[in-house]
């Protein structure tokens, strides 16, 4: 039972080690990919993976040449070489198939899964407005990140966003120091730190210490109860963490555009590594009380680099004590 146990991991490991050792890899790497790119991705010439050709197509090819393809002469390469390289590419072709997902080659944690660890930030202008807007005094301009750039608001809520928009400046929940909630709490213009343990994913943000708690060990979500910030339980699909966030307050806003919610909002988080540096992040939004169907943001998230970084403080509700104690004098009189 073991050893054919120990022989099912070897063959479901071969893939990945075939393509280098394969017969074909060598002739590919001499002749084709100058212009085909590494592992047949394309560069000067089309990419070869999915190879759509058979191997008698792809020999006349060869030694006949293509359009801008010069032809390549069998003192160069031989019939079986060339079939080589097809079998090569072949084997290539049904790899990306089967396994799309394992493209993230960075660092991972004990327990095997991507090691999120570290600070990150999103450098986009999603806080101001996450649909696409023209710059304004203290606000750049932004291409926006929802997709397709559209907001399936219900008639009732999309009249409410423009009055929202229009009071912004006082309507906003952020500029009261309420909680930013989910997503917004991401894309604020501020650093946020991911901290890893085996049954969570702790996230903390610079912007009013906001503090997320996610839990991956499988619970569910509590009986009803509503938070400023929901509540969220993760867990991996591959080397996605996908956290999904139910029980808010429906007092929140998703940007400081009055782009709003209730409290029936259900979001759904997929962080999917792409390098040391970069998490693809991707949000759906649904709501029925609001919504007319489901909707995406995405955006990446960049590991800040900075030697010693740490997150400092905002804590905004001293901004707004002092503005208070500022005002005073006009109701107190004398200064
Ligand atoms: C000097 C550059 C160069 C080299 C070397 C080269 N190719 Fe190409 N190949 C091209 C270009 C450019 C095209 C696209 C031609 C076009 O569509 O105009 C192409 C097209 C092809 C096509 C597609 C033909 C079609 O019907 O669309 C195949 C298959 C192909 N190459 C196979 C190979 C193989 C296998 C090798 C190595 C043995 C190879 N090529 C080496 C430049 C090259």
């Amino acid at each position: 039972m073991r050893s054919l146990f120990a022989v099912y991991i070897v063959l479901a490991m071969m893939p990945a080690a075939a393509a280098q050792d394969h017969a074909g890899a060598d002739p590919y790497q001499r002749v084709c990919q100058l212009c085909h790119g590494s592992e047949g991705r394309g560069d000067l010439g089309p990419t070869l993976v999915p190879l759509g050709f058979d191997a008698d197509y792809v020999l006349a090819v060869v030694r006949e040449g293509y359009s801008q393809m010069p032809p390549i002469s069998r003192r160069e390469l031989s019939d079986d070489d060339v079939r080589q390289v097809v079998a090569y590419l072949e084997s290539l072709s049904s790899e990306t198939a089967s396994a799309p997902a394992l493209s993230y080659d960075g660092p991972r944690t004990a327990a095997g899964r991507p090691d999120l660890n570290g600070i990150w930030q999103v450098l986009s202008t999603a806080a101001w407005d996450i649909r696409a807007h023209n710059a304004q005094d203290g606000v750049p301009a932004g291409l926006g990140v929802v997709e397709g750039n559209d907001i399936p608001y219900q008639e009732w809520a999309a009249t409410q966003q423009q009055a929202n928009y229009a009071s912004r400046m006082t309507a906003d929940p952020v500029r009261k120091c309420y909680l930013p909630g989910v997503p917004r709490t991401t894309y604020m213009p501020f650093p946020f730190r991911i901290l890893q343990t085996p049954d969570h994913v702790i996230m903390t943000y610079e912007f009013a210490h906001v503090v997320r708690i996610i839990y991956t060990d499988g619970s569910p979500h509590p009986l009803p109860n509503d938070f400023w910030m929901g509540d969220s339980r993760g867990h991996w699909d591959e080397d996605t963490l996908v956290v999904d966030t139910t029980h808010f307050n429906g007092q929140t806003w998703f940007d400081a555009a009055g782009n709003f919610h209730s409290d029936t909002l259900h979001v759904v988080e997929r962080y999917t590594p792409t390098s040391s540096y970069h998490i693809d992040y991707e949000v759906t939004i649904e709501d029925p009380n609001v919504f007319t169907r489901p909707w995406t943001m995405r955006m990446p998230l960049y590991r800040r680099m900075e030697e010693g970084l740490q997150l400092l403080d905002y804590d905004c509700v001293d901004f707004i004590l002092q503005s208070l104690t500022r005002q005073g004098p006009e109701e107190g009189g004398a200064r």
